[in-house]
């Protein structure tokens, strides 16, 4: 993930500035850069790679000034080069950015017409080219920051000062996170408390949607609307060596709301968001010529794996054969060379997982890993890895590390599905552009969807049994929801395929029975619909997650029904895992367990 930090100081910056990206370095970078105003006048030094090449930049050709803004870059459009670093220029505006502009290539066209020169491949640049316009069209900053606002739509954080005005920085966020810090006489702007920790403690959160004015004297912060908000200033307990919480009261918590700007960082390593098409993965899995794929995992991962089976078949006509690493293992499944197999692991030190995995190598198949953390045993022993660049998951709970996987996994399988010519170029654009709107829709659902939830988790926590019902990609989504409520809650909880309700658990519903169905308006709705009235002529109590189309279309009385955005297929599982998530958190924080370290569980499984 890109790191941001900023200083309106009373002496110099350029150092601190640098100081503060190196307790950024965790997030994982490819090049950094700085830029500061003295004298009237903008300057920069930018480098690629690791810090250390933008220190020795600084030590001979030192930087003056006492405002300036930094960033360590993650690559997402254009090469890691200088070129594309951080701080961009144009006109006497210098920006910084984390994220993705969604709409950069059309913005982009737009300003060529009018004549711009863009001087990088970066979606970055048209933020700056943006304001640069406003100004010379004789907007003021404020108006050519809210106007630039107002013009791009996407997950982002940004940090821009103006030549003209060596007093303030100016600050927006629409996902990933941006805290400014409050000092004597000097103010902070970081994507984290951390960075900002040896400056001050004293650090307030943007909101999504707020964009603020920061000068030595303080902020002040706006809504999307231009209209003045307070964000409260809280004491922060980061510390330059831990990963904080930032201002979630749990891991779990911070996780859930990381996920649009993680899914950011794992699709633009794996698709193109300008052509939108799969990026060319050379690795040694040939998907043209594989007649099988065999899927293994364990709990959240193997569910991830259990939605890509989905998109394997649909998508790349590829057969799946799934199964949890602790059968698989011992299975002795008859495998032959043609296949390749898949082992899905956010910590990749799974013994079960690994295990599975030798047995498959040593029966000669290639061997692929969907991975959190690329240095980790089973990726060292794979043949392929596909990092999911979802940072550390420190919750015991895996909640971001899921959704990453199934980025990824989609990434996949339209990757595979172009390989072997079972998807149309057309498709594929479409397919990719639904993925990268993902970001966007899921910050959306997740301000959305939380006061309901956690209204809705106290009458949730009454109840000793819960059922979760879906078909198709919700089916293992149903599974994910009953295993994160379980497993934080400690409610017991199930779930099942909403087609399998009459073959059995039909017998357990009742007014004690909550149900939650998880039913975008797709082409199963109308066979789920009609499960739902098979509970509610019992009794049953129904949660109903759908979409506008579904809760316009289902005329049955519910406990509660929280409705999504209208998303196409091919996304639904990640945006319909953010209420699930949320359910589970809030129902367990109601309950008050130990949410991120629950009872019995450990982050990773290392022993059978
Ligand atoms: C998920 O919430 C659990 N923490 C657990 O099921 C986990 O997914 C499983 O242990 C697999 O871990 P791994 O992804 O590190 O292999």
């Amino acid at each position: 993930m890109c790191g941001i930090v900023g200083i309106v100081g009373n002496k110099p910056v350029a150092e601190r500035l640098v100081d503060a990206l190196k307790r950024l370095e965790y997030r994982g970078y490819d090049s950094a850069g700085v830029a500061t105003i003295n004298d009237g006048k903008l300057d920069r030094r930018r480098a690629e790679g690791k810090l250390f090449n933008l220190e020795t930049k600084l030590a001979g050709d030192p930087l003056p000034g006492s405002i300036g803004i930094a960033h360590t870059r993650w690559a997402t459009h254009g090469v890691p080069n200088e070129t594309n670093a951080h701080p961009h220029f144009v006109e006497g505006v210098a920006v910084v950015h984390n994220g993705i502009i969604e709409n950069f290539s059309e913005i982009k066209e737009e300003l060529a017409a009018e004549g711009a020169t863009f001087t990088t491949q970066t979606d970055t640049e048209v933020v700056a080219q943006l304001l640069a316009k406003y100004r010379r069209e004789g907007l003021g900053r404020r108006e050519a920051m809210h106007e630039m606002l107002r013009h791009v739509t996407g997950a982002y954080a940004l940090a821009v000062i103006f030549q003209d005005d060596p007093s303030t920085i100016m600050a927006a966020r629409s996902g990933p996170p941006l805290a400014i810090g409050f000092g004597d006489g000097e103010m902070f702007l970081g994507s984290d408390a951390i960075a900002l920790s040896p400056f001050t403690n004293r650090i307030a959160y943007l909101h999504d949607g707020d964009w603020a004015v920061i000068g030595k004297q303080g902020a002040h912060i706006f809504d999307i609307d231009g209209n003045p908000v307070d964000r409260p200033v809280q004491i922060s307990s980061a510390s330059a060596y831990m990963i904080d919480k930032g201002n979630h009261r749990h891991f779990m918590e911070k996780e859930i709301y990381e996920q649009p700007e993680v899914i950011s960082h794992a699709l633009s390593h794996y698709v193109d968001f300008a052509e939108h098409t799969v990026r060319d993965m050379a690795s040694d899995i040939d998907f043209a010529n594989l007649h099988g794929l065999a899927i293994s995992a364990c709990g959240t991962a193997y569910l991830a794996g259990l939605v890509g089976k989905y998109w394997f078949e649909r998508y790349a006509r590829l057969p799946v054969e799934i199964d949890v690493a602790s059968e698989f293992r011992y299975r002795e499944m008859p495998l032959s060379k043609d296949q390749a197999a898949l082992f899905i692991s956010q910590s990749g030190e799974t013994a079960d997982t690994l295990a599975s995995l030798r047995y498959c190598r040593d029966n000669g198949l290639k061997i692929g890993a969907v991975v959190n953390v690329k240095e980790s045993t089973i990726a060292r022993e794979s043949d392929a890895v596909f990092p999911i660049l979802a940072g550390p998951e420190i919750g015991v709970a895996s909640t971001k590390a899921f959704t990453c996987q199934l980025a990824v996994l989609a990434s996949l399988a339209l990757a595979a599905g172009r390989a072997r010519g079972t998807i149309t170029e057309a498709e594929e654009k479409q397919l990719v552009k639904s993925l990268a709107e993902m970001p966007r829709i899921m910050s959306q659902v997740l301000n959305a969807v939380q006061p309901q939830i956690e209204a809705l988790s106290r009458d949730l926590s009454k109840f000793k049994d819960v059922l979760y019902l879906g078909r198709g990609t919700s089916y293992p989504l149903a599974l994910e929801g009953a295993l994160k409520l379980k497993e934080i809650s400690y409610i017991h909880a199930e779930g099942y395929a909403a087609g399998e309700l009459k073959h059995g658990p039909i017998a357990l519903i009742d007014e004690n029975m909550p149900v939650i169905v998880i039913a975008p308006f797709d082409r199963f709705f109308e066979k789920t619909v009609s499960n739902m009235q098979e509970v509610a002529a019992r009794g049953g109590k129904i949660i109903f997650i759908t979409d506008g189309k579904g809760a316009a279309a289902s005329k049955l009385e519910t406990m509660a029904t929280i409705v999504l955005p209208v998303v196409a297929e091919i996304i639904s599982p990640m945006v319909y895992s953010i209420p699930i998530q949320l359910l589970a958190y809030h129902t367990a924080v109601f309950m008050g367990t130990d949410v991120d370290q629950p009872r019995n569980l450990a982050k990773s499984v290392t022993v059978e």
